[in-house]
């Protein structure tokens, strides 16, 4: 009987965010003794969505443990478009804000796209403003968006050099989908993206030796789609009735990603767990890239934090 394979190794994004975000830390310290620059980031929220509540009031914490300057706007569900425009031009304008951050999605009565156009590129630290999007598109240099930048930090971990691989990402939202195909070409991975459209997406999971999923429903990609000791990085974050019957009918809750978890990491040669995988990556990344436009603005040259 052939052996089973070894199981997958998992990939611990929590302890990598957690020295990412010591090494920005003191970059940030040594910007700001050297150079006179504390890094400044302003998270705007409109609304009272319970999950982005959650993730801003991390971001802050996190920002300010950091040592940077930490400014979260709270606004009513109610704000007009005009208004969040206004308070988007005067970050524009502040000189101790370098990143702006505004939490998706918006309600329905704004115009997220205009609003994404009216912060300052150099701002952008979320790297959704179509000249951001443009240059990674080019290869200029870019602010990036942080959930895929993580995900790439996580993979050069992994697997050191990604040239030549076969990269698939199934999803093509622009938050992460298209941005992560774009990294993953700048990494030389031959690049496929799929979607809710693609036809046989088990035969196409089958192939990458990289696999990102990030399509936002509960472990739909299963074991059996999974080439052996392919590295899978699953970036859903889904919440599901508990495994227990008896916490579900109760209202009890987990946290799931797009991965059947169990099922894939006994073949995959690495994983990324959910929770504990790619989420702490995201505000690690956003503290570096408000370090980064902190140094831009500055005209200093960045440590590397990679
Ligand atoms: N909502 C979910 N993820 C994100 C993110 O990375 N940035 C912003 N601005 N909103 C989000």
């Amino acid at each position: 009987m052939a052996d089973a394979p070894a199981p997958a190794c998992r990939i611990d994004g929590k302890a990598f965010a957690e020295g990412l975000r010591g090494r920005v830390a003191a970059a940030a310290a040594r910007l700001r003794s050297d150079h006179g620059v504390q890094p400044g980031l302003a998270v705007v929220i409109v609304g009272e969505d319970p999950a982005s509540q959650i993730y801003v009031r991390n971001k802050g914490e996190q920002t300010a443990a950091a040592g940077m300057r930490s400014d979260t706007h709270r606004l009513a569900e109610t704000t007009s478009q005009a208004e969040l425009l206004d308070l988007i031009g005067r970050l524009n304008a502040d000189p101790g804000i370098h990143g702006i951050l505004v939490q998706m999605p918006l309600p329905g009565h704004i115009d997220s796209a205009a609003v994404l156009d009216a912060i300052d590129p150099a701002k952008d630290v979320d790297g959704f403003h179509v000249l951001n999007v443009g240059r990674l598109a080019v290869g200029l240099p870019a602010l990036t968006p942080c959930t895929p930048q993580g995900a790439i930090l996580l993979l050069r971990h992994t697997l050191g050099d990604l040239s030549g691989l076969e990269a698939l990402v199934v999803g093509r939202s622009n938050i992460v989908g298209k941005p992560m195909a774009q990294l993953l070409l700048a990494e030389n991975c031959t690049v496929t993206i799929a979607h809710s459209r693609s036809r046989d997406l088990p035969t196409i999971c089958r192939r990458a030796d990289i696999l990102v999923a990030a399509v936002g429903k509960p472990e739909m990609i299963r074991g059996d789609w999974i080439k052996p000791g392919a590295t899978v990085i699953d970036v859903g974050i889904n919440r599901v009735p508990s495994a227990d019957p008896v916490k579900a009918a109760a209202g009890g809750t987990r946290v799931v990603g797009d991965v059947a978890f169990a099922e894939t990491a006994a073949v995959a040669g690495a994983i990324t767990p959910v929770p504990g995988g790619v989420g702490p990556m995201t505000i690690a990344c956003l503290l570096a890239n408000t370090y980064l436009a902190a140094c831009r603005a500055a005209g200093v040259e960045p440590d590397v934090l990679g």
